[in-house]
């Protein structure tokens, strides 16, 4: 079938379009991507002159623009994950959050309704459940309790995506991941930012006292699993996604200076995030139960390959750091 990956040239929206048309299924895959500061040519490179792949930069709150695409390519299923990607960034400004989620998913929704297609599948976070406490994990059920414009207005886009299923049956479906790590990920999240400063003996910059929780799930698991649930998921239905990996922030620090054999006085502990959310923790029983899914990367391993990635790859997070990610840089963490 015609898959429109919207998001296509981000971290994730990359893999995964990789990942459909290696499977040799006869997909055919649409990236619609406006190509902001995240979202990178270079990361779909080797795919341009396939036959059963297209590139398109549009903006997907550009209603005129989807009709054309949607007109032209008549997809059968919508994977959409384009979107602001950055917490920090939402707290600056947090204007293009609202913009590409909440007006952005409303336009793809009403052309992919007026277009009839068959699954459409909105890509979100466990952030829009909140912090947890020490203990317990977020299931499908938890309330949402969104603490960042980032995860409010992905809160939004669920909102929204879900009450057009009950509202015109647009059969859709939900995903929501904990954080993704992996090769080609933009050096303003954790991972990518501490191995990138790292390598140029910057400082860490740990917010607050490090001892935040996030469940790391590697990318290509992700992938799976959005796969999974684009072909087999319930229509209208909620789809938790996570490794149970769960690392204190300090401790991934601690872990990527090691394997990158430095020693520890370059972390600094710096302000914290406001609003930071303590701990994430996903159950992804219900995924596992209904279709099966594994994640089937281990962390610690998976991890020292994406050291490896970005060791290898220098030219690549060089040349991703333009201009507006030093002015960002600059505002996030004070001149450096
Ligand atoms: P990313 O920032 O790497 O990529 C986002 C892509 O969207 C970029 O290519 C960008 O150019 C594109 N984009 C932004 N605004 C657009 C617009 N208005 N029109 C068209 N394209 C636009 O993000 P990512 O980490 O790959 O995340 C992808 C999706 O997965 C997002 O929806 C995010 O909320 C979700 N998600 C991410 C994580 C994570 O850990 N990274 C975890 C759970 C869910
Ligand atoms: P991030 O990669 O921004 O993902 P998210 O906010 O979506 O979970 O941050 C992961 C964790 O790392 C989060 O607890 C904030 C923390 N963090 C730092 O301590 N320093 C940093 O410079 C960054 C970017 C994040």
């Amino acid at each position: 079938m015609t898959i429109l990956v919207t998001g296509g040239a981000g971290f994730i929206g990359s893999h995964l379009t990789r990942h459909l048309l290696a499977l040799g299924r006869g997909h055919r895959v649409v990236v619609v991507d406006a190509l902001t500061y995240a979202g990178n040519l270079e990361n779909l490179e080797g795919l341009e002159g396939r036959a059963d792949y297209r590139f398109v930069r549009a903006d997907i709150a550009e209603r005129p623009a989807m009709e054309r695409v949607f007109a032209e390519e008549r997809p059968e299923g919508v994977v959409h994950l384009a979107a602001e990607s950055h917490v920090d960034r939402s707290s600056l400004d947090s204007g293009p959050f609202v913009r590409t989620h909440v007006l952005g998913t409303q336009v793809l929704l009403d052309v992919a309704r007026g277009a009839g297609v068959s699954r459409f599948l909105q890509v979100s976070t466990d952030e829009v459940y909140g912090s947890l406490g020490p203990t317990g994990s977020f299931t499908e059920e938890s309330p949402l309790a969104p603490s960042s414009p980032y995860s409010a207005s992905k809160a939004a886009a669920d909102l929204l995506a879900l009450s057009y299923w009950e509202t015109f049956r647009l059969p859709v479906l939900v995903t929501r991941s904990s954080n993704n790590y992996g090769p080609r990920q933009f050096p303003e999240k954790l991972i990518p930012l501490m191995i990138v400063n790292a390598l140029e003996g910057r400082p860490l910059p740990v917010y607050g006292d490090g001892r935040n929780v996030r469940d790391w799930i590697h990318v290509e698991d992700h992938s799976r699993a959005i796969l999974e649930v684009l072909e087999r998921g319930r229509p209208g239905e909620v789809y938790n996604v996570g490794a149970s990996s769960e690392r204190a922030n300090i401790e991934i620090v601690r872990f990527l200076l090691r394997v990158l054999d430095r020693d520890e006085s370059s972390i600094q502990f710096v302000k914290d995030r406001p609003g930071h959310d303590r701990r994430y923790a996903i159950d992804a029983g219900k995924l596992r139960r209904e279709l099966g899914w594994e994640p089937v990367r281990r962390f610690e391993e998976a991890l020292r390959d994406t050291v490896r990635w970005y060791l290898e790859n220098r030219g690549w997070w060089e040349g991703v750091r333009s201009g507006d990610y030093l002015l960002y840089y600059q505002r996030q963490y004070g001149e450096r």
